[in-house]
């Protein structure tokens, strides 16, 4: 093992204790790398990266996208534990429902509302001089939104739920850095949130939250016909982040044109 690996193990916080399931179970290894590699292949994010590399080609940094992207990750993070509490209100047994109900925990701030993330996440895009912008992007995003919850209402089996909910937290890490760089509008901005809480809280504990819910798949979904509904929410769920990502490069290309138009 490397020195960052044995750091980076040193440092690993469970959400919940973990008796069975932990980082170094084959077969949470297994599917971790077949999830990740399953949701790879759909490249969410091409449109965004493209738009992004875009804006940057033109003024080198680019504000719009960093005010367009705290707008709807401002959405998305508020929403996040409305929608895995209401997955849990849908689950039918006590012992998943303490699984499935951590994350959002924690999204809460867990026992400190000062870390409620949603909050945390305000108080980062502050510190960078950047606002939230009311408007069509906003309708927009919530209606992307709405599209999930729909998703969600409908998911007629239990193992669908827990699959939903994987595919939410599967690509965390790669959300969290695509965030990041729509974020940073100019030169003193990415200084200002890599030592942001929101972003230190998130570069920590994403990866905590992948296994935690690699580890609900198998320890709930068992049978193949489990497994198979499990996979089809999980993939409904990457549709979810297409759209997320294609429309904030939609907007991010509307609010450019309009700028240069102007
Ligand atoms: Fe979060």
């Amino acid at each position: 093992m490397n020195n960052n690996n044995k750091e980076k193990k040193e440092n690993i916080r469970y959400l919940i204790p973990e008796s069975e399931y932990d980082y170094d179970h084959p077969e949470v290894i297994r599917w971790t790398k077949y999830f990740t590699e399953k949701a790879q292949k759909r490249n969410v994010f091409i449109n965004i990266r493209a738009t992004l590399e875009n804006q940057r080609t033109c003024s080198n940094r680019s504000m719009i996208a960093a005010q367009t992207m705290a707008s709807a990750w401002y959405d998305f993070t508020c929403y996040v534990p409305v929608f895995i509490t209401k997955a849990v209100t849908m689950t039918d047994d006590p012992e998943r429902q303490h699984h499935l109900i951590q994350i959002a925990y924690d999204e809460l701030g867990g026992r400190d509302k000062n870390f409620i993330h949603s909050n945390l996440f305000l108080e980062a895009i502050e510190e960078i001089g950047v606002n939230r912008v009311d408007g069509p992007s906003t309708s927009s995003i919530k209606e992307i939104l709405d599209v999930l919850d729909k998703t969600l209402v409908n998911t007629k089996s239990q193992a669908g739920i827990v699959g939903l909910l994987l595919s939410f937290e599967i690509i965390a890490e790669e959300n969290i850095e695509m965030l990041f760089d729509c974020l940073c509008h100019d030169e003193s901005s990415s200084e200002i949130l890599s030592k942001s809480p929101f972003f230190k809280i998130h570069r920590a504990d994403e990866t905590e939250h992948i296994r935690h819910s690699v580890a609900n798949f198998l320890r709930f979904c068992n049978t193949d016909d489990d497994r198979g509904e499990f996979e089809e929410s999980f993939d409904a769920g990457i549709d979810y982040w297409h759209r997320f990502w294609d429309q904030n490069a939609r907007l991010i290309n509307i609010a450019s044109s309009m700028k240069a138009s102007a």
